[in-house]
């Protein structure tokens, strides 16, 4: 395979990377945690919360490796580390933020602390832990979506400024 191919294979992978994975998180967002905060029963809502989530975690975990392999060898292959250095490409910083907090969370701090310290919230008072989390997905939602429009628009010339 010639190298431009590769990088083309990288850019699709990491396309393919990023729709399982903020696809996932949109539909986990908007669909999952409103269902399950309609749940009357707190117990039951933990539960299949947990049964559900924790399937996604295994997918956003593979393609969070996917999308990351991908990403750095464009950048290698683009020779565009000196991005980093420029506000303009400011969407180069956000993907590489919005991944680091998702590897964090899934690979670090979920199996440290996470998963139990939410079992515990949600044990306590359920409505809360479940409006927070809530909070939290809208925000990481938000965050990726900014990214994927500036990565969008950015490779093909665009200037936000
Ligand atoms: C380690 C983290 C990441 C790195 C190093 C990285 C790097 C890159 C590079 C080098 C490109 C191609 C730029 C160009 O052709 O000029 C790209 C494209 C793109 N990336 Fe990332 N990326 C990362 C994570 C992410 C994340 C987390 C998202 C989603 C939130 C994302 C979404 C996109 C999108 C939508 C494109 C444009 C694809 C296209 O329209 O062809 N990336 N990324």
């Amino acid at each position: 395979m010639r190298n431009i191919e590769l990088f083309i294979f990288a850019r699709v992978l990491h396309v393919i990377g990023v729709v399982l994975w903020i696809g996932g998180v949109a539909f986990v967002t908007t669909v999952l945690i409103p269902a399950l905060r309609n749940l009357t029963d707190t117990k039951q809502r933990y539960e299949l919360f947990e049964k559900l989530e924790r399937r996604f975690a295994m997918q956003a975990k593979v393609v969070t490796i996917i999308t990351g392999l991908s990403g750095f060898y464009m950048t290698w292959f683009l020779n565009a580390w000196n991005r980093f250095t420029e506000p303009a490409f400011w969407w180069m910083h956000l993907m590489l933020l919005v991944w680091l907090i998702f590897t964090l969370v899934l690979f670090v701090l979920e199996p440290a602390f996470l998963h139990r310290w939410f079992n515990q919230q949600a044990t306590k008072d359920s409505e809360n832990a479940f409006k927070w989390l809530q909070r939290l997905h809208i925000a990481l939602l938000s965050l990726s979506l900014i990214a994927i429009v500036g990565a969008v628009a950015g490779t093909r010339g665009f200037s936000f400024f």
